[in-house]
């Protein structure tokens, strides 16, 4: 398999050194918590500085249905193999359920723009002797050091919602996907109906902010979760733009009464 980034491999060192900036506290910044209102850097700073508890608060907060949801949205590339594409990978657990699923014909790229995620992924890479099968790397999401029609297949999970250039940031997913392969998203969304609808707000909009807050020592960065969400919250949302960024079979499936959907495309 010809490695997608061999012809941009200067455009990706470039980004590197863009990515190692200095972090700061990123309380300064917070001040409206609106996500359209916050820089690249803020929310890269965000992410910086919840990297040490962000598995033990996602699988927490999520009483395990993380692992699941992330199965589930991987589960959309079966048959698909070849190199795939993980982008925001963070601590990288979605690359590897991409090689789990894989039965040994898949290669990944984890891609994020956070230097603390990644080097969480690379740990546990180095743990399970996933090294060789996922590659990981600092990049933007709005600029993929990709050549065009590199992947079979891509998965944005958890990642989109904090992108406020969205129509960017899935053109250039679109870009990098090869003619028939998938485009896959995997978000929190707001259950439209059912009992989900009535108790869910009150556990996202006040529990959950305040655990969060008190695990990882950022309030500011668990507040800004339901705020991220309540601007862009339905599957509709996603899917009108994936149409738009020219993907065909736009499809989506609500998990856990539609706290968290999975919209996907073909190329
Ligand atoms: C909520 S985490 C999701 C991580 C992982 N995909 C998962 O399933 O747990 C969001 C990730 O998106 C990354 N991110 C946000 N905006 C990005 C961008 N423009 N380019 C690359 N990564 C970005 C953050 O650094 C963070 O690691």
């Amino acid at each position: 398999m010809l490695h997608p980034l061999v012809p941009f491999a200067s455009h990706f060192t470039a980004c590197h050194q863009a990515c190692q900036l200095p972090s700061y506290a990123s309380s300064a910044i917070m001040i409206w918590m609106n996500p359209y209102a916050l820089t690249q850097e803020s929310i890269r700073n965000l992410f910086n500085n919840i990297a040490p508890t962000y598995d033990f608060l996602n699988h927490l907060l999520s009483l395990r249905r993380d692992i699941y949801w992330r199965k589930k949205a991987v589960l959309e590339l079966d048959g698909h193999q070849g190199w795939m594409l993980d982008i925001a990978t963070g601590t990288g657990d979605v690359a590897i359920e991409m090689i789990n699923q894989g039965n040994g014909k898949r290669k990944v790229f984890g891609l994020d723009f956070s230097e603390p995620m990644i080097r969480k992924a690379q740990e546990k890479l180095l743990k399970r002797n996933l090294s060789g099968k996922i590659t990981l790397g600092l990049g933007d999401a709005l600029f993929l050091p990709f050549r065009n029609n590199s992947f079979v297949g891509l998965v944005i999970a958890f990642g989109l919602r904090n992108i406020p250039q969205k129509e960017q940031a899935l053109s250039e997913m679109v870009r990098v996907v090869r003619p028939g392969g998938k485009v896959v998203v995997l978000e929190f969304t707001l259950p439209e109906r059912g009992l989900m609808k009535r108790i869910y707000p009150f556990y996202f909009k006040r529990v959950l902010p305040r655990v969060g807050g008190w695990i990882s020592g950022d309030r500011h960065a668990y507040a800004y979760l339901p705020d991220s969400v309540s601007l862009f919250r339905s599957t509709k949302d996603y899917e009108k733009l994936m149409v738009h960024s020219g993907l065909r079979e736009v499809f989506s499936r609500l998990l856990t009464g539609g706290i968290v959907s999975i919209i996907s495309g073909i190329k």
